[in-house]
């Protein structure tokens, strides 16, 4: 079994251009694999996901009181859980939703721990004309930051404008394929240079840092013992089976 988390990150929830493009991905995949896969999609409709008051709790002291009010820490549980993440935002003026950067900022803590290194994501951003390449990059961008292996980009522009004219099936089914092939290909992992030396200015600055909760997970998970970023993978990945 698979796990499949999705984060759409629009307002309009069910019936916004980008849910019903990956609906229709992900109903082609389930037909396409034998294998089981449990999808979760979660959406700031469906899942209430309270606004970042900025305090930097998350940084400085670990946890965030917002989590005990909304679905944060259950949003939380499934992404760490899941062997694929598929964050996604229509484009608005050139970036993603301010829905998308609220649900990054909420979990903003993991640019400093890594909590999803190694983890498997597609960023996925619909547009009607221009910007998927600002938006989907700025997605990809955040969540290498936070040590995802992100595997593949999908930036959708939608033909027409009223009404908009959605991709084909064959189009669908071809990123079905990419979703397939990623979920399928286990652990082949893609690190950039830019995500290695993210690993290694992160481990200068939280050497330096004797006070905040984030240099405490650096000690608490013995990631200045890693020499570079595939050591802390693998090290994550033996502390997560051994859970
Ligand atoms: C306020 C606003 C800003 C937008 N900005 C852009 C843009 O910069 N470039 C673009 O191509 N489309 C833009 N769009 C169109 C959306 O990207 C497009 O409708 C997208 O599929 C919306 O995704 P959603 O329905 O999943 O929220 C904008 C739409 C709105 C409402």
């Amino acid at each position: 079994m698979k796990n499949i988390f999705v984060f759409v990150g629009s307002r309009k929830g069910k019936k916004s251009n980008t849910y019903i493009i990956i609906s229709r991905i992900l109903d082609c995949l389930k037909s396409e694999t034998q294998e089981q896969i449990n999808i979760d999609i979660a959406t700031p409709v469906s899942d209430e996901i309270k606004l970042c008051m900025g305090c930097g709790n998350c940084f400085m002291v670990g946890g965030c009181s917002l989590d005990q009010n909304d679905m944060m820490s259950v949003l939380k549980r499934k992404i760490t859980n899941a062997d694929m993440l598929i964050i996604s935002s229509g484009v608005y003026l050139h970036n993603i939703s301010s829905d998308c950067k609220n649900f990054l900022d909420r979990i903003g803590i993991w640019t400093h721990t890594f909590e999803l290194a190694g983890k498997t994501a597609i960023t996925i951003t619909t547009s009607t004309s221009n910007g998927n390449d600002i938006a989907n990059g700025y997605l990809c961008k955040i969540l290498q930051c936070m040590g995802a292996n992100v595997v593949a980009n999908i930036g959708i522009k939608l033909l027409g404008k009223n009404p908009v004219e959605y991709p084909d099936d064959q189009l669908i089914s071809r990123y079905a394929d990419i979703v397939k092939e990623n979920l399928d290909a286990d652990n082949h992992l893609n690190i950039s240079s830019q995500q290695e030396q993210l690993f290694q200015n992160m481990k200068e600055i939280m050497k330096n840092n004797t006070t905040s909760y984030d240099a405490y997970i650096w000690r608490e998970k013995g990631y200045f013992e890693c020499t570079n970023f595939v050591d802390l993978i693998e090290r994550k990945r033996n502390e997560d089976n051994s859970r």
